[in-house]
């Protein structure tokens, strides 16, 4: 039995595909299934899993990257409680909920966010408003979903007093969802290559279907697209992660922009009921005024009639806006989450400019956050020829082997970071996590203090680098590393003790 049977059938039955990269981790889920089974060899492992269910899906839980968290790309719950929502309440006949669908929810943090976003701007009535759903292929996520109780790290880009607001404090490490937002959303177990979903999963008027198309090829995402389009009314609205507009512009739906932000509509936006309408703002105005009106602080904001905007445009392609070719255009629209955008304006100054290592750090930052490894580090590398002491290309190429797996060549490159600018504070983290991975207590221990040295000394810490926004979040790592030192102390004390 090779590799290749058991890659086609984990494609045939639910699409995700393993190639280049993701090899290594079919191959590790494989074994570890092996032994925990008892399997004699491959060929009897691949018997279980074609006559066993569960099988099947013990093995896809392993597989499946369930990377999620409260409040991602905030943008878009933002277009969808300011435009979307109030466009389906002035169409809706009658007073049943607005139904909303996130397909591959992982562990919940997206509706639950999407809940959030709703009693924020509906107050008491969202509860009755809206009726929100989630479905994953993943048991265990979905486990973890209806239970409803999140670490620190879930909670990553929310901001503090909605956690506040929607949670419940469990323990030191542990946040529960307050009971009436867990109610209101209801978890089910679905593939999305299969058309079969629960006769209460039917009808929605909004799907999120984002993050979860990268890790399916173009003709399994049309097949997948095809099934969410029987699922959804006729006027209704498909929203797919930022970064994955072109990828799913498959003609199954109509891409649709407005106010810089793409999602799809089932129905051509013309033949919507026309809505009373005021001249469009520029782009750019637009996000930054609504980005403050999405606030949780503007109460107010809730009892203000639905925001009649321009009408959405459909859009043809290629359609990204022109951009001008500047690293720092480039370097906004990252900072944006409008990666396709960004990539255009990248690929036009390469064009002028091939040495041009700004450039060809912040496309190998994008192609990094896409996971196309190869090409992250081809351009990382690139960058190092032409800057040989770049601290950007020896942290990206330090990320690229760590989400590689390759542990040794990614402490390599990080140490290389820290030598060149010992104040690259992410690098010493990396390495802290990457040594205390490998069970190098000593060298983790001294690696998270380097980083609170660092991040207690300067009010606005410098991350020693000069142009990839990573995004760190500084009094997040700085958590890690105090937690991360007190169980490694803990540790050391029960050895010794
Ligand atoms: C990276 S998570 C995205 C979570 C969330 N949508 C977000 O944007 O944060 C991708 C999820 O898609 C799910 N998934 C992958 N293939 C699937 C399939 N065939 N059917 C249903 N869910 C699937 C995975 O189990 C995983 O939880």
């Amino acid at each position: 039995m090779k590799l290749t049977d058991f890659k086609a059938l984990i494609k045939q039955r639910c699409g995700l595909t393993f190639e280049g990269v993701g090899e290594a981790s079919l191959v590790s889920g494989l074994q570890k299934r092996i032994a925990e089974t008892g399997a004699k060899n491959a060929s009897a492992y691949y018997a279980s899993l074609m006559a066993d269910e569960h099988e099947f899906h013990e093995l896809i839980a392993l597989l499946t990257i369930n990377e999620t968290y409260f409040y991602r790309e905030p943008e878009q719950l933002q277009l969808l409680v300011n435009s979307l929502i109030p466009r389906i309440l002035t169409r809706k006949q009658d007073a049943s909920p607005v139904r909303i669908l996130c397909a591959g929810c992982s562990s919940g943090e997206e509706p639950y966010s999407i809940a959030i976003a709703l009693r924020e701007k509906y107050g008491e009535s969202a509860a009755s408003l809206f009726m929100l759903a989630g479905g994953d292929i993943d048991k265990g996520a979905l486990e973890k979903a209806r239970i409803g109780c999140y670490t620190e790290f879930s909670f990553r880009s929310l901001a503090p007093e909605l956690r506040e607001r929607y949670f419940n404090r469990q323990d030191k490490r542990i946040w529960g969802v307050k009971d009436d937002l867990r109610q209101q959303v209801h978890f089910y177990h679905v593939n999305l290559l299969v058309a079969r979903h629960p006769d209460d999963a039917q009808n929605f008027d909004i799907i999120f279907f984002r993050n979860v198309s990268i890790y399916f090829d173009m003709p399994t995402r049309r097949v997948i697209q095809q099934h969410l389009a029987t699922l959804l009314n006729d006027d209704g609205y498909l929203i797919t992660g930022i970064a994955e507009t072109l990828a799913n512009n498959l003609g199954v739906f109509n891409l649709v922009e407005e106010g810089g932000l793409f999602y799809f509509a089932k129905q051509h936006p013309g033949s919507a009921k026309p809505l009373l309408l005021k001249p469009k703002p520029p782009a750019h105005q637009t996000e930054a005024t609504s980005r403050t009106a999405f606030s949780p602080h503007r109460a107010t904001q809730a009892s203000t009639p639905p925001v009649r905007e321009a009408p959405p445009q459909v859009v043809p392609l290629p359609l990204l806006t022109p951009v001008t070719a500047s690293a720092e255009e480039a370097l906004r629209l990252i900072q944006e989450k409008r990666y396709d955008e960004a990539m255009t304006a990248l690929a036009l100054l390469l064009e002028q400019y091939p040495g041009s290592s700004a450039a060809l750090l912040l496309k190998a930052h994008i192609l990094l956050h896409r996971k196309d490894y190869a090409a992250a580090e081809e351009s990382a590398q690139q960058a190092l020829g032409i800057e040989p002491w770049s601290t950007d290309a020896f942290v990206l190429l330090g990320l690229v082997a760590k989400w590689r797996n390759q542990a040794d060549t990614a402490v390599k490159w990080f140490k290389q970071a820290v030598y060149a600018r010992n104040e690259c504070w992410p690098a010493h983290y990396y390495l802290g996590e990457l040594y205390r991975a490998d069970s190098k207590v000593d060298n983790a221990r001294r690696a998270y203090r380097v980083v609170l040295q660092l991040l207690a000394a300067q009010q606005a810490p410098n991350d020693g680098l000069s142009i990839i926004p990573l995004g760190l979040p500084v009094s997040e790592v700085r958590f890690l590393c105090e937690h991360q030192l007190a169980k490694l102390d803990d540790g050391h004390k029960a050895i010794s003790g």
